[in-house]
């Protein structure tokens, strides 16, 4: 009685520090490693649309954001942007295009390519673009179609209880979108003839705007894609993600 109980309460431990048994494996001594990952990564996104209840992962799709401040400097793009309450539709449609597993010295990089970002947050801004001043206060949509990201995760190995886990210490983000689509409701306090001219202008220069604001994405999004990769990488053991044979 005394030793299931042990038992039962062991295999509870056990399985909350696991992936989900529907989660693809790939093995650590497979000189295929890289393919392998290139299919149960995707996969694994798809299968965390919800979330992982058991290991604290918040659902992906959409995946919230609380908040996200841009301080653009120099540079025909000067703006000041506050974004709160994010809300990020499509990662979870990512599919990778490159990945090189370099286990021993606990380095992963991937190149993913997501059809359609779409970025969804209230926002308040001040600033001027070009020659031109800018101000709002509303719903901010900026929509990024074939972003291709490329993720370099720089971890370490840390050691509890006799268990190896990876922890990325660092986790450097850079976007390439093929196309940018931004729209921003109630500029210039709700001013509609002044706030659709901000619009078209802002899309005719889309390149430039996003340029300007990249680094502050990039910064902002590796932050959160850390985040959730270490809510899983420090609880699970590293041997149970790449499982060893
Ligand atoms: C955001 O913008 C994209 C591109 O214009 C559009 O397809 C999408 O429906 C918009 N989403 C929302 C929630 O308005």
């Amino acid at each position: 009685m005394f030793l299931n109980f042990f038992f039962a309460t062991i295999t509870i431990a056990a399985a909350q520090n696991a992936l989900p048994n529907d989660f693809l494996r790939c093995q650590q001594r497979d000189s295929k490693i890289n393919d392998c990952l290139k299919k149960a990564v995707p996969d694994a996104l798809r299968r965390m649309k919800d979330g992982i209840p058991s290991l604290s992962v918040p659902p992906l799709e959409p995946l919230l954001v609380s908040g996200m401040n841009i301080e653009s400097g120099a540079g025909p793009v000067v703006i000041t942007q506050i974004y709160k309450a994010i809300k990020m539709h499509g990662l979870t449609d990512s599919i990778l295009t490159y990945y090189k597993a370099d286990l021993k010295h606990y380095r992963l990089r991937t190149d993913s390519i997501t059809p359609k970002l779409e970025f969804i947050a209230d926002y308040v801004m001040k600033g001027r673009i070009l020659v031109l001043p800018i101000q709002g206060k509303g719903v901010a949509n900026i929509t990024m179609v074939n972003l291709v990201v490329k993720h370099d995760l720089i971890g370490e190995p840390v050691v509890r209880d006799g268990e190896t886990y990876m922890h990325i210490k660092d986790y450097k983000v850079k976007f390439v979108p093929g196309k940018v689509y931004l729209h921003f409701t109630n500029l210039f306090n709700g001013d509609k003839r002044l706030g659709d001219q901000m619009n078209i202008f802002l899309n005719e220069n889309s390149d430039l705007v996003f340029n300007e604001l990249k680094a502050a994405y990039e910064e902002s999004l590796s932050s959160v894609f850390k985040t959730v990769t270490n809510l899983i990488f420090d609880k699970v053991p590293m041997k149970h993600i790449f499982t060893e044979d």
